[in-house]
Order: structure tokens, then sequence, then C-alpha cells
């Protein structure tokens, strides 16, 4: 099944992905089109029937806002953005995830994310510790040319 990235249509959006959140399906919507679609590129991926199973925003240096509905996800289609915003930003990306979401930590650091900080959650709306993660270019070779030469003696 082709996964189509779209450019998000206003009007579309959050409301449809299903996360559990605080603010209302307006709130989103209106801080989708108000806040988000004007300041990042935002993609989006639909399924057959155009409608949307996962999105993901980028700013000049941060991956931001990937979610996949949960039917969707175990399918590669997060693996897919993740190659995608790597290509939009090729000298490097960081983000935020949340200390207690180790699905999503175990996932950014296969795709070689590495943990450059740790937050107390006093700098987020949610007031949960945070973990930031980076993925350079550079680094990402580094770690592979490690892994080929193989364990080192010490
Ligand atoms: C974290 C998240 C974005 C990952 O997206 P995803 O589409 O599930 O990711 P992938 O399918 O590419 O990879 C996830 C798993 O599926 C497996 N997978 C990858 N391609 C696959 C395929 N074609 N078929 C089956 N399984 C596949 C991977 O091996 C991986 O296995 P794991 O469970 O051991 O980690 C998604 O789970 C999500 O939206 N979670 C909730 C919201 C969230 O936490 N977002 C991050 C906020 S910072």
């Amino acid at each position: 099944m082709p996964i189509e990235h779209r450019h998000l249509t206003l009007g579309r959006a959050f409301g449809e992905t299903g996360l559990a959140r605080r603010e209302t399906d307006q709130q989103v919507r209106r801080w989708i089109a108000e806040v988000l679609l004007p300041t990042e590129e935002v993609w989006v991926v639909t399924d057959p029937g155009e409608v949307v199973v996962a999105m993901m925003a980028l700013s000049s240096e941060m991956l931001d806002q990937l979610y996949v509905v949960p039917a969707w996800t175990g399918r590669g289609i997060g693996s897919r953005l993740i190659e995608l915003a790597k290509s939009r930003r090729p000298s490097g990306l960081d983000l935020y995830t949340f200390q207690v979401n180790a699905d999503a930590r175990r996932f950014y650091e296969r795709h070689d994310f590495v943990e450059v900080a740790r937050g107390d959650g006093s700098k987020n709306e949610e007031g949960q510790p945070d973990v930031r993660y980076a993925w350079r270019p550079s680094l990402a070779s580094v770690t592979a040319a490690e892994a080929q030469a193989g364990p080192t003696k010490g």
C-alpha cells in the first residue's frame, strides 16, 4: 500500500488521530491552523480513504509532533517519517520526548538519535520529565563505523 506524504490541509487534523490529550478537538485544530501550520513544515500520512493516520512537524532544527494512530503503529510508518525528516534536515535534528515514553525512546534510539540532555519537566506544559535527543549525520557514521570495527580492547 503506497504511503502518501501530504502537507496538512487546514481543518483536517489531530482530532482524527484519537490520541489522549488535555485539549479539546477545537482547541487542537485551532492551534494547528494558527500556530503549527504557519510556523512549521507539517507532513501527514493518509490511508486509502484519505483519513490522516500519522503526522510529523519539522522546524528548522526540531522534529516535533510525531504521532501514528494506534491502529497503524508497528507497520513502519514512523520509521518512514523519520527517514523523511532526516532527508529534509540533512545537517541534523533534535527532539524532545517524555522520559516515561519508553517505546518512543527505544524507537528514536534505533534511528540513531542520541540522548543529549534531561529536563525535570519544569519547561514543558505537561510538567513531565523529558529527554532531548539529537541526530547528527556525523555521529551516526561514527557509531556505524564503531559497530563495524567491533569491540575495542580496554
Ligand atoms: C513512536 C511512534 C511514532 C513509532 O511509530 P511506528 O509507526 O509505530 O514505528 P515503526 O512501525 O516504524 O516502528 C515501530 C515498531 O514496528 C516495527 N516495524 C517496523 N516496520 C515494520 C513493518 N513494516 N511491519 C511490522 N513491524 C514493523 C519496528 O521493528 C518497531 O518494533 P519495536 O516494537 O520493537 O519498537 C508511534 O508508536 C507513536 O505514535 N506512538 C505514540 C505517540 C508517541 O509516543 N509519539 C512520540 C512523541 S515524542
